[in-house]
């Protein structure tokens, strides 16, 4: 396999992705192969100590429904609340685009590499699944939210102590054209120390 190819192209795509609302995505999401592509990539971010601290699990079809009771059951038992918007709303949340993966960062101890270096290479398969889901030709966008951060999600999905989910990360294909967003004013982000 070759490596470091230069593909000056790959700078466009960066500079031109943009997140589409995954409420407003439609099919088709990527096929087997591509996401097998995707979910490839995303496992050749930097990883200090090649630990691999992240898992993904992937939803399509049917799963989609199924992890979504299985949100509002952990709502149910935290809150107390059998009906409402926002428990709809969480039952539809996996639902609203054709393929979900949840990305769990998910640290090792069994080398001394810091936890918040696990994390980072969590955020950069985040990033690099975007990156090549847009490479392909779909889309993506990168949500948390409530069930991102609730026990009793972590607990129904298995997911090991200290686990964390990074992200849901959606899937599927453009329809509307999204706009560009504010970004930062290069100066303000970018401090070029005295070189001599
Ligand atoms: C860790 C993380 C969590 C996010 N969670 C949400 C979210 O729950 N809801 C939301 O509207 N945007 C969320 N965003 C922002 C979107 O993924 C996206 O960055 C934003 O819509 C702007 O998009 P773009 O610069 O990718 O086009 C999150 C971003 C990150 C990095």
């Amino acid at each position: 396999m070759s490596l470091n190819i230069s593909n000056p192209e790959t700078l466009d795509l960066i500079m031109c992705r943009r997140s589409v609302v995954a409420r407003n995505m439609v099919p088709p999401g990527p096929d087997a192969e591509a996401l097998q592509k995707i979910l490839t990539a995303g496992m050749r971010v930097p990883d200090h100590g090649k630990l691999a601290p992240w898992r993904f699990l992937v939803f399509q079809g049917a799963a989609r429904a199924r992890f979504g009771d299985l949100i509002a059951d952990a709502y149910t038992e935290e809150t107390g609340q059998t009906s409402g918007p926002t428990l709809k709303g969480l039952r539809g949340f996996p639902a609203q685009a054709p393929v979900l993966v949840t990305v769990a960062s998910v640290p090792s101890d069994a080398k001394p590499i810091p936890d918040w270096e696990q994390r980072l290479s969590a955020g950069a398969v985040c990033q690099t699944l975007l990156i090549a889901a847009h490479a392909l030709g779909y889309v993506g966008q990168w949500l948390t939210g409530w069930a991102a951060y609730s026990d009793g999600v972590h607990r129904r999905l298995e997911l090991p102590e200290g686990a964390r989910i990074a992200g849901f990360l959606f899937f599927g294909s453009q329809g509307e054209a999204p706009a560009e967003r504010a970004r930062p004013a290069f100066d303000d982000i970018v401090t070029h120390w005295p070189e001599d």
